[in-house]
C-alpha cells in the first residue's frame, strides 16, 4: 500500500543535499569547534561558514545567531532569556497569545510560577489576534512580547510586525516564534521590529535537533545553559556541527526555491479541498484557520459526526499520515488549545484534522486522500 505523507507540519524529511552536508560534517576528520588543532578549526569553519549563510538569507549580522537543539529550546532561551534580564529592569509583564505553540505557551505559564504576570491576548475565530489588543495589554512594565508568525495548527497568520512596533515603542523585547512559518515567508531581520525569532531546521527538510535563535544586538539576554563560551556565551554546549552544517544547506535550497515550494503545496492543497467538495460535498467539511490570512502548507479540517481519533485512525489504515493537532497534543484525547481558543462548537473542536503538505507531495496524492476520506465518511456515518 502506497503511503501518503500529510504531516509536513509535524516534520519534514531531510532532501538528500542537506543529508549529504550532515554525513560529510559528520565522518571522519569531525573535530570538536573548540578544539584549537586542525580538526577543531575545520569544525569551526563548518559552522562558521552555516552562520553567515543564514544571516545572509535572515537579513541580520552572523553574530546575532544562536544555534540551539530545536525550536523548543530556541522559544525557552528568548522567553526566559529576556524575561529574567528584564525583570532586572523591573519588567515584570509577559504578554503572548492563546493560540501560540506549547513551547511558548508552558514557558510562559512556567515564568508566571516564577513571579511574572501573564497576558494572554484572545484570538477571533479564525485565530487571529488583534494589534488592538496588544496596544492595551502592553505598558511600561511589560518585559517580553511573543506573538507567532503563523499557527501550526491552523496556518493562521499573525500580525507581528505591528504589535511588534508597540512593543519596541513601549520598551518591551519583541520575540516571534517563526518554526512553522519558516520557509514560506522571507524576512529581513534589520529592517523588522523584532529583538528575537525562533527557528528549527526539521520544518524546511533540514535534520531534527537544530533550532536557531536571531537575538538582535543589544536585546536583554540571560543564557539558558551555562557552561563553556560556545555561541559567545549565550548557549553552551559542543555545537552539533553535522546537523548545522545540514540546516544551512537546507535552508539555502528553501530560500532558493521557496517561490516553487508555495506553488507545490497550494496547488496540492487547493487539488484537495476541490476533491473533497466533489466527492464528499461541501457541507460535510469545514476549514478551521483563516480562509486567506494562512501558510500555504496547512489546511486544518472539521469533518463534523466523525471523532478526529476516529478519522486519524482510518486514515493511518489507508496510509494516510495526518494529525490532530500539534505532534505534542496529538495521542491525548484533549480538544486542541488552539481551536478552543477560537471558541469553535463542540462539534468542530472534536473532529478537527490537519493535513500539512511539502516537498514531494503531489496533486494525486491529493485526490486520492479526498477519495479514501469519502469512503471513510460513508462507512462511520452508518456504522
Ligand atoms: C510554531 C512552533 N513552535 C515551536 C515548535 C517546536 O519546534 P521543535 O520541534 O524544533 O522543538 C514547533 C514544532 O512543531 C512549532 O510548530
Amino acid at each position: 500500500m502506497a503511503s501518503i505523507y500529510f504531516d509536513h507540519a509535524a516534520t519534514t524529511p531531510m532532501i538528500p543535499e542537506a543529508a549529504a552536508a550532515y554525513a560529510e560534517a559528520a565522518g571522519a576528520g569531525l573535530g570538536n569547534p573548540s578544539s584549537l588543532h586542525a580538526f577543531g578549526r575545520a569544525a569551526r569553519s563548518r559552522v562558521t561558514a552555516a552562520r553567515d549563510a543564514l544571516a545572509d538569507l535572515l537579513g541580520c549580522s552572523a553574530a546575532e545567531l544562536v544555534f540551539t537543539g530545536s525550536g523548543t529550546e530556541s522559544d525557552n532561551a528568548a522567553l526566559f532569556g529576556a524575561a529574567e534580564a528584564q525583570r532586572a529592569r523591573g519588567r515584570t509583564g509577559i504578554v503572548t497569545t492563546s493560540v501560540e505553540h506549547h513551547a511558548v505557551l508552558n514557558a510562559c505559564l512556567q515564568l508566571e510560577k516564577r513571579g511574572f504576570r501573564l497576558t494572554l491576548l484572545p484570538a477571533d475565530e479564525t485565530g487571529r489576534v488583534s494589534a488592538a489588543d496588544a496596544s492595551a495589554a502592553i505598558d511600561e512594565t511589560t518585559a517580553v512580547v511573543s506573538v507567532m508568525a503563523g499557527n501550526n495548527e491552523t496556518g493562521t497568520l499573525q500580525p507581528y510586525a505591528e504589535i511588534g512596533d508597540i512593543a519596541r515603542e513601549r520598551g518591551a523585547v519583541m520575540h516571534v516564534d517563526a518554526v512553522q512559518a519558516f520557509g514560506y515567508e522571507r524576512w529581513d531581520l534589520k529592517r523588522l521590529p523584532i529583538d528575537m525569532l525562533s527557528l528549527s531546521a526539521h520544518k524546511i527538510n533540514g535534520p531534527q535537533g537544530v533550532g536557531l535563535l536571531y537575538v538582535r544586538r543589544g536585546t536583554p539576554f540571560q543564557p539558558l545553559l551555562f557552561g563553556g563560551t560556545q555561541e559567545r556565551a549565550r548557549r553552551a554546549g559542543t555545537e552539533n556541527v553535522p546537523g548545522i552544517a545540514a540546516f544551512a544547506e537546507a535552508a539555502k535550497i528553501a530560500f532558493r526555491d521557496m517561490d516553487a515550494r508555495i506553488r507545490l503545496v497550494e496547488d496540492v492543497r487547493d487539488a484537495f479541498l476541490n476533491a473533497l467538495r466533489t466527492d464528499l460535498g461541501e457541507e460535510a467539511f469545514r476549514l478551521n484557520g483563516h480562509a486567506e490570512l494562512r501558510l500555504p502548507h496547512i489546511a486544518n479540517l472539521s469533518f463534523p459526526g466523525i471523532t478526529s481519533e476516529n478519522m486519524l485512525m482510518n486514515l493511518d489504515l489507508a496510509g494516510v499520515a495526518a494529525s490532530g493537532g500539534s505532534a505534542c497534543t496529538s495521542g491525548s484525547l484533549q480538544p486542541s488549545h488552539v481551536l478552543t481558543a477560537m471558541r469553535l462548537p463542540p462539534e468542530r473542536l472534536q473532529s478537527a484534522v490537519r493535513f500539512s503538505f511539502g516537498m514531494g507531495n503531489t496533486r494525486q496524492e491529493a485526490e486520492k486522500t479526498a477519495k479514501i476520506i469519502a469512503t471513510i465518511s460513508a462507512r462511520l456515518r452508518i456504522s
